[in-house]
């Protein structure tokens, strides 16, 4: 099977500078998203079709094995997938089209959608799903149950705006009779563009054989062009996230209150405090408390039972196990032993303007109130910090050791 994503529009509707499919969700570009989806369903380098600022869009495509096609100008879905014509030469199985900007498919759909196609043995099919608001979806329109056209929302007649089955703008095409349909379709419409839409009502006419499946959920039909349909799919794709959490035994005191993005590991028993942000690759322990107000960025990882407690940020950090940050904390770039105890207050101070710094602590390490600890910096195991200090590189520091002041210097041990 071939595929054909459709990402060379502007998306004007987001009233942005970047390209619609280059929005970030979770630091992630949709597009990712969407390939990654045709990968797990087993559809490998897809053909993408690209147009509004396409140099930003291929350079994001060139590392992911996709291939990239030029759509000059954007007049609509059809004429995109008519640029894809050459690339599809040697296609022989079904071709499969996909929007740029729907992220929200499961891979289990796409391949029950893929069987369905293969069962009825039509020579198109429409993945469909019903939508409460249908508003700005292209409508599915059937006569006595048959499928028979998708009419666009700014062409629709009062009636057909009131149909709830809206075409997701996936579909599998049998190459031959989509080549041919392409060739058929006009401008004739509200926009003035080639609709892809329009090959449905085109091929019913001529006797051939057009299904919509309605096997998508609403949610997975949540297309993104607007500001606030990113928002929303921001939103289910951490609801989604936690879901699964929750079902491994993690617990959430408020899960809509909570963002977890994509691909967080989360050990049994641990807790998440309302008002938590949790990034992409981020990796919790077991029995461990988490917020609130916590945010754990890329890089991170917390070991098992340890405290990441209130308006405390973790960002590249290593934190080991029973570690306890309970307060008002960052942790940039840093390295934390088991059984350490980080005051109130602590910063690392891990960016000179010009270079990010490590900070390494060792074990059983006390770290006292407001330090701040300027990186490149080492407190070996055992050490205690006194509140308010400021830990200087090349600080020297034994085991054990207790520093103080500013900058922090050992205390003198009294000779008994
Ligand atoms: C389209 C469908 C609509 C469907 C909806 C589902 C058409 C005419 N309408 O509407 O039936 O319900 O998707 O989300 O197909 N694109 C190009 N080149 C172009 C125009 C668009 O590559 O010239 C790409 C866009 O980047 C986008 C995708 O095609 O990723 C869909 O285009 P968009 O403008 O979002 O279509 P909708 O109005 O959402
Ligand atoms: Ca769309």
């Amino acid at each position: 099977m071939e595929a054909i994503v459709l990402a060379a529009g502007k998306g004007t509707r987001m009233c942005s500078e970047l390209p619609k499919v280059l929005h970030p969700v979770f630091g992630k570009p949709v597009l990712g998203y969407v390939l990654e989806v045709l990968a797990g369903a087993g559809v490998k380098d897809p053909y993408v079709v690209i147009g509004y600022k396409a140099e930003e869009v291929r350079a994001y495509l060139k590392p992911l094995g996709a291939v990239a096609v030029l759509q000059r100008e954007q007049k609509g879905t059809g004429h995109a997938v008519m640029m894809a014509k050459a690339a599809l030469k040697n296609a022989q199985g079904p071709i499969l089209i996909w929007p740029g900007d729907m992220p929200l498919v499961k891979p289990e759909t796409l391949k029950a959608f893929c069987a369905a196609h293969q069962k009825s043995r039509a020579h198109v099919s429409v993945l469909s799903c019903d939508q409460e608001n249908p508003f700005g979806y292209g409508r599915i329109v059937r006569e006595e149950g048959h499928f028979t056209a998708i009419r666009e929302e700014l062409d629709a007649t009062p009636e057909e705006r009131r149909i709830r089955e809206v075409n997701t703008g996936v579909y599998l095409f049998d190459k031959k009779v989509l080549l041919a349909a392409l060739e058929k379709i006009g401008q004739d419409n509200r926009k003035g563009e080639y609709y892809l839409t329009d090959t449905i009502e085109i091929l019913r006419r001529e006797g051939y054989c057009v299904e919509a499946f309605p096997l998508a959920i609403a949610e997975e039909g949540q297309g993104i062009n607007s500001q606030k349909d990113l928002a929303n799919v921001t939103k289910k794709m951490s609801e989604r996230e936690i879901a699964k959490h929750q079902d491994r035994g993690v617990t959430f005191m408020a899960p809509e209150q909570t963002f977890v993005a994509p691909g967080v590991k989360i050990g049994k028993g641990t807790t998440v405090y309302p008002w938590c942000f949790i990034e992409a690759g981020v990796e919790i322990g077991a029995k461990c408390e988490i917020g609130p107000f916590a945010k754990l960025r890329r890089g991170t990882v917390i070991g098992d039972g340890s405290v990441i407690g209130s308006f405390v940020e973790v960002n590249r950090s290593r934190v080991g196990k029973k570690v306890s940050a309970k307060h008002l904390t960052y942790l940039g770039d840093a390295v934390i032993g088991d059984g350490t105890n980080l005051g109130a207050g602590t910063i690392t101070a891990n960016f000179d303007g010009k270079k990010k710094h490590q900070t390494v602590i060792g074990k059983h390490v006390m770290i006292g109130s407001n330090t701040v600890l300027v990186a490149p910096v080492r407190i070996p195991d055992g050490a205690k910090t006194g509140a308010g200090s400021v830990v200087i590189p090349k600080t020297k520091i034994k085991k054990g050791d207790v520093v103080v002041g500013v900058p922090a210097r050992p205390v003198l041990k009294k000779k008994r």
